[in-house]
């Protein structure tokens, strides 16, 4: 891939992010220098996929702590809770964000012994570290999905999880990423994924980038590639997974599970440990992202196309029944029902 969606510039104190909202007519990056540019940026979806934006945040609150000038313990500590929260309110859903920055609080809060500047330069392998490990997570997720797809030709994928969603390589597109290196040669049905067109925009880029074969459909048009036969199975990223296996990702997942089921298709989410959420016992229990309206009245179109004060309902997310998903393809391996077991098993290391 010849673009990163996330790095850290720690020289001009800034995270570089590839500006998602603008491709795929133009790859630019931006200088976030501020907690308040990332939260934007966050919230806008200039970056966005649970892990990139769990990177993200990770970066950013490195950057404004480097920055600020105390001796103080409790000082260093209470900035952080307040960029914390902060960035926390960017977006609901996606458990990485909150994850990442739990990584970064425990730094602060098991290493009592070092001074302040100590603490910054532990903050800055944290940071790297979560970028880093996610690069390998993406790959040990390709090579287990790889294991179920091998013989598969059409794979269908709904929004975008594939390389600008992570470090690298992505989740759901990991497979096919390493398939391709290993020889296998999928078509992939790439959902447009209405309304903020992250399938179109972004995974198609990404597709026809890496020279992987590929047809967009429409959201509504899944039923009918699904019923034609020439999908074998479908791939999906997460943005939270109850423990129960209830699985939180891009609005329009759901119904596409459900398709797979009543066309015998299996239905893998790809989940890096770091998106289950122990927490989280079940779907009903995930707070859920409603944005605003004019994604769905206005965005990519040149007229307004619904009369005005139309009620729109916008929900960023929806859950997928735990009974719906045949497995989690995870960095440690394949879990399959019953799912509750499982993930706690993997959450605790074993498998
Ligand atoms: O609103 P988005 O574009 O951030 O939603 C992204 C998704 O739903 C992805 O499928 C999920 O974050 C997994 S990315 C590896």
């Amino acid at each position: 891939m010849e673009f990163q969606s996330v790095v850290l510039d720690d020289e001009k104190n800034a995270v570089i992010i590839l500006d998602q909202t603008k491709l795929p007519l133009k790859q630019e990056y931006l200088k976030l220098t501020t907690v308040e540019q990332l939260w934007e940026a966050v919230r806008a979806l200039r970056v966005r996929g649970a892990p990139a934006i769990g990177i993200a945040a990770a970066f950013g609150v490195y950057i404004a702590l480097k920055q600020y000038n105390t001796q103080s313990r409790e000082e260093f500590y209470n900035k952080f809770k307040k960029f914390r929260d902060y960035l926390e309110s960017a977006r609901p859903t996606a458990v990485n964000l909150f994850w990442a920055l739990d990584a970064m609080e425990r730094v602060i809060t098991e290493y009592r012994g070092d001074n302040i500047n100590e603490l910054k330069s532990r903050l800055l392998a944290a940071a790297k570290d979560i970028a880093r490990k996610d690069a390998e997570v993406c790959r040990k997720i390709g090579e287990h999905g790889l294991s179920l797809i091998r013989d598969c030709r059409g794979i269908l994928t709904h929004c975008n999880a594939g390389a600008l969603a992570t470090a690298r390589y992505g989740t759901a597109l990991a497979p096919v990423y390493l398939g391709r290196e290993n020889g296998c040669s999928f078509h992939v049905y790439v959902d447009e994924t209405r309304p903020l067109l992250q399938g179109a925009r972004l995974t198609a880029f990404e597709l026809s980038r890496a020279g992987i074969d590929f047809t967009l459909i429409c959201d509504n048009m899944a039923a009918s590639v699904i019923k034609s036969g020439n999908v074998d199975a479908v791939l999906v990223g997460c943005d939270r997974v109850a423990i129960n296996g209830d699985t939180a990702n891009k609005i329009g997942t759901l119904g596409v599970a459900i398709l797979a089921k009543h066309y015998n298709i299996p239905f893998y989410v790809c989940a890096p440990v770091s998106s289950i959420d122990p927490d989280t016992a079940a779907g009903a229990d995930i707070v859920i992202e409603q944005r605003a309206p004019e994604e769905v009245t206005e965005a990519w179109y040149k007229n307004k196309m619904a009369p005005e004060g139309a009620a729109v309902f916008n929900p960023a997310f929806d859950v997928t029944d735990a009974e719906l998903i045949s497995a989690f393809i995870t960095e440690k391996g394949i879990v399959y029902p019953p799912f509750e077991e499982g993930l706690k098993r993997i959450i605790g290391g074993s498998l």
